[in-house]
């Protein structure tokens, strides 16, 4: 088989009335990226020369978020064609033509249609081969809606005919089950022509796409239907149900090539990853989990139940106990070897904590670096702060790192003892090994090895008598 350059034509001018939303269709998200982004990225995988997004509705909102592309399709060379007004999927590619060159193959997709795998547009793309009109069909129980394949004869391998919209199919041609998917492979210079070919006089006076079938059979071309027994891979979104319909499809599958890979997920249909989870060996994710952006899980990595997990790296042994969010967004999040942290603890962006770190229930790290085996277990805040090896930080103590206007940093050094019910009034250095009394508030840098104690002193008053009720009346 010769290779042709290919052309992606990717269908997003719909109004997606059904989705009820005032956000276009096509950027409505599943697996916490676009419709629209899962097909560039399908297009990226094909080492496609370019994409070519038709959009309509929300063109504006469409293309910048486009533009904002990440992940596998960055790399994807992409225009855009406007269609004002929308006369037809036929009408749609025709205002990508200026765009498209006839060496190519032009490969039609749709932006709503999600879960199309590469290995299936390769085999379409080699039964096109640059010569062939090539169909994606499907057989469906109830093909209603959809366009219908016309045979020659009765065989599943007699000739395709034509393809036949539902709404201008009579009794036999309803009757027939194989469907066109919506996607197809094309010879760029073959489409050219056709396309100049097509009118709108059918039952809904459009442009149809599929009326080039009938053309490269009056031409003489070859037309090849791929058959592919898997209905998620063409399934397109129209509403909120079916939107999350392909989520769980999405996540079903995601699960099982996680458990392929060694991972051992309490339940899979429990699982939600809303962007790329990397697990090395013999991880273990309880029930719940949420995990978002990229996250890496190290081998033996344990994560309880209900646990929230959003751009963060997490290195071999650590263990996070349940109700625990952590959320790195832009800064990320580092979790050192075999950190312990939860239950219900929130890491945020630019924490980063070492090997054997402790953080327990109810403690908030923000943009902090604790070092090996330092400890804060109960119900703490470290903002903007350095802590060095050792160090246990008490339950109730705070960094006071924000005096309304800026943000300080706070220092506490190898082995000192926070007690608790602190606050640390940032700019702040507390010496190596030194010790905080519980309940102190530190304005001034405490120095090493000593004690420092900021608070009222003790007083005893002898025989105190308590204040007693007066008599009614
Ligand atoms: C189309 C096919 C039908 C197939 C079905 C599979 C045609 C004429 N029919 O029908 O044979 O079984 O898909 O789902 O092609 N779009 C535009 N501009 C337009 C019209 C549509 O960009 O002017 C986009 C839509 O946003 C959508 C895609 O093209 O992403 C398909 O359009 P849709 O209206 O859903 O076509 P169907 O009637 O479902
Ligand atoms: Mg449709």
């Amino acid at each position: 088989m010769a290779t042709h350059p290919l052309d992606v034509v990717i269908m997003a001018a719909g109004k997606g009335t059904r989705m009820k939303s005032s956000l276009p269709k096509v950027l409505h998200r599943l697996g916490g990226r676009a419709l629209l982004a899962h097909v560039m990225e399908c297009a990226a995988r094909l080492s496609a020369r370019q994409a070519v997004v038709i959009t309509g509705h929300g063109a504006m909102q469409v293309e910048a978020a486009c533009a904002a592309r990440t992940g596998a399709a960055a790399g994807l060379s992409l225009q855009f064609a406007r269609q004002e007004p929308q006369l037809g999927t036929g009408h749609a590619v025709q205002q990508a033509l200026p765009a498209l060159l006839d060496d190519g193959i032009t490969l039609v997709l749709s932006g709503d249609v999600p879960l199309t795998q590469a290995a299936t547009l390769e085999a379409l793309l080699a039964q096109c081969d640059g010569q062939r009109l090539a169909l994606l069909t499907l057989t469906m129980a109830d093909p209603t809606g959809y366009g219908r394949i016309v045979r020659a004869g009765a065989q599943a391998s007699s000739q395709v005919r034509a393809i036949v919209e539902h709404k201008d199919a009579g009794e036999d041609e309803r009757a027939i089950q194989e469907i066109y998917s919506g996607i197809m492979a094309v010879p760029t210079r073959l489409l050219r022509g056709w396309l100049a070919r097509l009118d709108n006089k059918n039952a809904q006076n459009e442009y149809y796409l599929t009326d080039i079938v009938k053309f490269a059979v009056a031409d003489g071309v070859a037309v090849v239907a791929h058959q592919i027994t898997d209905g998620a891979q063409v399934a397109g979104v129209n509403s909120p149900v079916q939107l999350a319909e392909l989520e769980r499809v999405y996540q079903q599958r995601l699960a099982v090539g996680l458990m392929e890979q060694g991972v051992r997920l309490a339940d899979p249909a429990r699982l939600d990853v809303r962007g790329t989870l990397d697990c090395g060996p013999d991880v273990e994710i309880d029930v719940n989990c949420v995990f978002e952006g990229r996250v890496s899980l190290g081998e033996g990595v344990r994560i309880g139940a209900n646990c929230v997990i959003a751009h963060a790296v997490i290195a071999a042994g650590a263990v996070i106990h349940p109700f625990t969010h952590i959320d790195g967004e832009a800064l990320g999040v580092q979790v050192g070897e075999g950190a312990l942290v939860g239950p219900f603890a929130r890491l945020r962006p630019g924490a980063v904590l070492g090997a054997e770190v402790h953080i327990g229930n109810f403690v908030e790290v923000k943009n902090s670096t604790l070092a090996k085996g330092a400890k804060a277990n109960h119900l703490a805040y470290l903002g903007d702060a350095t802590v060095g090896e050792r160090v246990n930080y008490g339950a109730g103590s705070i960094t006071a790192n924000y005096d309304g206007a800026n943000k300080h940093r706070t220092v506490i050094e190898a082995d000192v003892h926070v007690g608790s019910n602190c606050v640390l009034v940032a700019p702040l250095t507390i010496g190596a090994g030194g010790t905080v009394a519980g309940g102190s508030t530190l304005t001034k840098d405490a120095p090493a090895g000593a004690l420092s104690v900021a608070r009222g002193r003790q007083l005893t008053i002898e025989n105190w008598a308590r204040p007693v009720k007066k008599p009614k009346g």
